[in-house]
């Protein structure tokens, strides 16, 4: 059977280089580097349902290396791949309280912040999972180690931004500011291949995502708004269906090919997260770039643009309505008290 010619991600990558003479080259290699990262976890994500019955999850596997848990080892592949990629000047990750520094003197002008393995709850029940990452450009001075400034950063300023989803196939979808791309991995060849070339989320949806046992403890409006989502009203298209998996990069990315809204707002369930439990760096600001160059948008539980949003903490968190532009207008009509 011949394949088909598709377009690879770093065709892609360079032709979108080519548009902009200006570009050094600095962020198609830094993606490039980040792909290979990608594929490495992917390629470990899926032995994951093995790696009990070969043994391989105790302390040891064959070639006597320490086998890690799965957001470890994503951790550390993004981690030490990208150290001496040369392009970055510092990151940070979810699994990693401080801000981690790059090899010396392999310091370049980009900043990378990433959530190695989100939902990762959900690995040992074979539902999907996913890699989120965020980049800036640093703002210290070119040369030498970066700092916490170059990372705290609002999301309006991402060179770049996207996800992994480990799913029935792997996929890469991302922005670089002109618009939305997604790319199906072919495991056999080992490249990623232009499936879904500019996605744009519908405006309007049949769809919410929530965790809906914490109802509880939200805020008023948030209640009213999803008692309106589950109303009958057969010319507005209500009620919604209600699809939440529990792994934010899943039900974002399902919201984005089929339509619909996420949330994760607010809840008074923890007085140690009063602001939800999603983080602004890593979780929420890339995929509000992604949702909003899709022609979608992404607001925070009171209203506010989440790209607007200058982090004061590596780790922050923030309150998260993300999804199709007319059903995030329509949240905002609960929040600003018109319905
Ligand atoms: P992570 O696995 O990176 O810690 O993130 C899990 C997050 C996110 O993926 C998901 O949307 C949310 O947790 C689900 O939380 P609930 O179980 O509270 O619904
Ligand atoms: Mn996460
Ligand atoms: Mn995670």
């Amino acid at each position: 059977m011949s394949r088909p010619l598709g377009i690879t991600v770093s065709r892609h990558i360079m032709d979108n280089q080519r548009l902009h003479p200006e570009a050094t080259g600095d962020l198609s290699g830094l993606l490039n580097e980040l792909i290979v990262a990608a594929k490495t976890i992917s390629a470990e994500v899926n032995m994951a349902g093995l790696a009990d019955i070969l043994g391989m999850s105790g302390k040891t596997n064959i070639q006597g290396e320490h086998v890690q848990k799965l957001d470890e080892f994503a951790n550390n592949t993004i981690k030490r791949r990208m150290a001496r990629s040369g392009y970055l000047c510092a990151m940070t990750s979810e699994e990693e309280a401080d801000i981690i520094p790059v090899a010396e003197g392999y310091e370049g002008k980009y900043t990378l912040a990433f959530d190695p393995l989100d939902g990762s709850s959900n690995i040992d029940v074979n539902v999907s999972i996913g890699t989120i990452f965020s980049i800036h450009h640093r703002l210290s001075p070119d040369g030498g180690p970066g700092e916490e400034a170059d990372l705290l950063q609002p999301g309006a300023s991402q060179v770049a931004a996207g996800y992994i989803i480990y799913g029935s196939s792997t996929m890469l979808v991302f922005t670089t500011g002109d618009g939305v791309h997604g790319f199906t991995l072919d495991p056999s060849v080992g490249e990623f291949y232009l499936s879904h070339p500019d996605i744009r989320i519908p405006a309007k949806s049949k769809y919410y995502s929530v965790n809906e046992g914490n109802t509880n403890y939200w805020q008023e409006p948030v209640r009213r708004y999803l008692d309106y989502l589950k109303e009958e009203d057969k010319a507005t298209g209500r009620p919604y269906s209600a699809r939440y998996i529990g792994s934010m990069v899943a039900d974002f990315h399902r919201n984005l090919i089929a339509g619909g809204i996420f949330l994760y707002p607010r809840d008074s369930k923890d007085s140690t997260k009063p602001y939800g439990k999603l983080r602004l760096l890593y979780e929420a600001a890339p995929l509000a770039f992604v949702a909003e160059q899709a022609g979608g948008r992404a607001v925070t539980d009171d209203g506010r643009s989440i790209l607007a949003i200058k982090p004061d903490d590596l780790h922050q968190r923030v309150p998260v309505v993300i999804g199709g532009s007319g059903d995030v207008e329509n949240f905002l009509n609960f929040i600003n008290g018109d319905n």
